[in-house]
């Protein structure tokens, strides 16, 4: 019982988002699917039963005549407003309704914390629960369909039966009890079958996406060895797929044929057809008519309840993926700003007190007792090998994630407080794998719609980080749609124009803090260090961290912090870092003398 009210509330939850997002369709849809059917029956069974007995019992032909033409008539009006729902709102409001439900997935997805998407249990709930959006509005209508078909039918149907021979309604409700019980042992085991196969095919759509994205192809090919362990993954994974279908291929045939032929076909085109012809020929309890317009409705009913037998199972379906859908949903972001405090206007200290973190209980603290202070208009440079954490410190001060241990303190006081959309729209920053949208030039640069901002200031944006010069040489100017997406004359940018470009989104922010994580990796080291030094005397009113693992440009740094393994080993400026004789030295010595700038 409890399991049922769960799921009628699940379809419900489901059926009052469809409706919200069109509630005349959904309206009419069940109108009209209540109208098909009274007018099914009034053709099929009333009309010809009244019809067959005025020729049987030998009625004058005018009260048949008059009958015919009263229902062709409502017939011809019922196709009309048909063709009206179906056609012309259907075509409208279904796409509407689907993509207003997406939408509200996607504002959710963008809300919630980074955090979760470390979780693989949360992703697949988001995979799927995206992927299943469609499909579920799809068999919502469907269930619609089939409950307000069958629910019309049994009510008009049951009713000439019980009123002509209360024995048929027996067979008919027997055929419809054991459908039901069947279908919903079908239905479970699909669902089984489902989720059993989900994380092979997450599997499979990576191998997918490795042979067709653009990214992957040059790594394919020059790597045969690892496009030969991917295939044999994916023939693998697909064996596993197979075993899931083969394990399950004899319980889901023996349910699929209880339920569709023998408490359907065999019941009611069988042993009821027999008890029929006795009951007209033998024991004379009904008419000849009866028999055939019995035989008739019984065979459209058995196929209504069959629908209607489909009815709930879907439900239970649809049940379970509105609850993975309402667990989505019903993810509260942890990382909101307890005061909601305005940012000071102008740059102030930053300060990392004590801070330690990790991803996951498992790993441990990622960073250990860090400190760091960025004093306003100050240059930082933190560095450190692949892997020490300069990129999670990173994600700690954007506020992607929250330290477990210690504070950060903007102005003294901790960033929890502040707005946290404000806060960080006053940090510009330049992620390692930024990403170019498939957008114009300009759009790129604002990240916004290009109506949205002037030109002169994406322009003066693009001067600061060095994208002018690539600029000029575009043919359509802001215009320019990047990359070849959608645009066959789109521009794919190289890693470090790309970089260039990643970073004038960061002065067009008119950010106070500028954070550049390793944007300059794909450049080579001297360019790096002019790219980067251009970009200081630009930025000579902001304060500025820059990551990196390479030291081409700390020695301009006013501090550097030597990050190893989570810890800050040292740090000081240039020259009293090579004094030290320490890390920072080792590392120095080691690359300066391959670029000697
Ligand atoms: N989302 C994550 N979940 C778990 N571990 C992570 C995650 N991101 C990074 N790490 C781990 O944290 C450590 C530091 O990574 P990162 O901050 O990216 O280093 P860096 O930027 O210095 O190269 C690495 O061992 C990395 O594997
Ligand atoms: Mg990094």
């Amino acid at each position: 019982m409890k399991n049922f009210k769960k799921t009628i509330a699940d379809n419900l939850f489901l059926f009052k988002l469809c409706f919200k997002a069109s509630p005349g369709y959904m309206i009419l849809h069940i109108v009209e699917t209540i109208r098909n059917e009274i007018v099914v029956f009034l053709e099929f069974t009333f009309g010809l039963n009244f019809v067959l007995e005025c020729a049987e019992f030998g009625k004058p032909f005018k009260t048949a005549a008059v009958f015919l033409c009263c229902l062709l008539a409502f017939v011809v009006l019922g196709l009309w407003f048909n063709a009206f729902v179906f056609q012309k709102l259907q075509q409208k409001s279904q796409p509407k309704i689907k993509q207003e439900i997406k939408e509200m997935f996607f504002r959710k997805a963008k809300e919630i914390d980074l955090e979760c998407y470390d979780d693989s249990e949360f992703y697949n709930n988001y995979v799927l629960s995206v992927s299943e959006v469609e499909n579920q509005i799809g068999r919502i209508f469907t269930v619609l369909t089939n409950l307000f078909t069958g629910v019309t039918s049994i009510i008009l149907s049951g009713a000439f039966f019980i009123g002509s021979d209360p024995v048929s309604f027996i067979f008919i409700a027997v055929s419809f009890v054991a459908s039901l019980w069947s279908g919903k042992a079908l239905n479970k085991l699909n669902f089984k079958i489902r989720n059993d196969k989900n994380p092979y095919e997450r599997k499979l759509g990576y191998v997918n996406r490795v042979f067709y994205l653009n990214d992957y192809a040059k790594e394919v090919r020059l790597n045969t060895e690892i496009s030969n362990e991917l295939l044999k993954d994916f023939d693998e994974t697909n064996d596993k797929v197979l075993d899931i279908d083969k394990k399950n291929a004899g319980k889901r045939f023996g349910l699929q044929l209880m339920k569709d032929y023998i408490c359907n076909s065999f019941l009611i085109d069988v042993v009821y057809i027999i008890y029929l012809v006795y009951s007209a020929a033998v024991l004379h309890h009904i008419s000849y008519s009866n028999v055939a317009v019995m035989r008739g409705t019984a065979n459209r009913m058995k196929n209504r309840m069959r629908q209607f037998a489909d009815v709930y199972p879907k439900m239970q379906e649809i049940g379970l993926y509105v609850q993975k859908m309402k667990d989505f949903l019903a993810i509260e972001p942890k990382i909101t700003s307890t005061d909601n405090r305005p940012l000071p206007e102008k740059t102030t200290l930053i300060e990392l007190r004590n801070v330690s973190f990790g991803y996951n209980e498992m790993d441990g603290y990622i960073l250990n007792n860090i400190s760091i202070k960025i004093e306003p208009y100050s240059k930082i440079a933190i560095v450190g090998y692949n892997g020490a954490g300069k990129t999670t410190l990173i994600k700690l001060i954007m506020r992607l994630y929250d330290p477990d241990e210690g504070e950060i303190l903007l102005d003294g006081v901790n960033i929890k407080e502040y707005d946290i959309e404000e806060y960080r729209r006053k940090i510009g920053t330049v992620f390692q794998d930024f990403k170019i949208f498939a957008a114009t030039v300009k759009e790129n640069v604002l990240l916004d719609f290009a109506e949205n901002g002037k030109d002169s200031d994406v322009i003066s944006a693009m001067e600061k980080s060095g994208f002018d010069e690539r600029l000029a040489a575009l043919s359509d100017g802001l215009e320019t749609n990047l990359t070849t997406e959608f645009e066959d004359n789109g521009v794919n940018l190289s890693g470090g124009e790309g970089q260039k470009l990643a970073v004038a989104r960061v002065f067009y922010k008119d950010a106070n803090l500028i954070i550049l994580d390793e944007p300059s990796s794909a450049l080579d080291p001297i360019a790096e260090y002019h790219l980067n030094r251009s970009m200081l005397t630009a930025a000579n009113n902001k304060s500025v961290v820059f990551i990196s693992h390479r030291l081409s440009t700390t020695r301009i740094a006013d501090r550097i912090y030597m990050l190893e393994k989570g810890k800050i080993i040292e740090e000081g400026n240039h020259a009293e870092l090579l004094e030290l004789g320490g890390k920072y030295s080792q590392m120095w010595r080691l690359q300066a003398g391959q670029y000697c700038i």
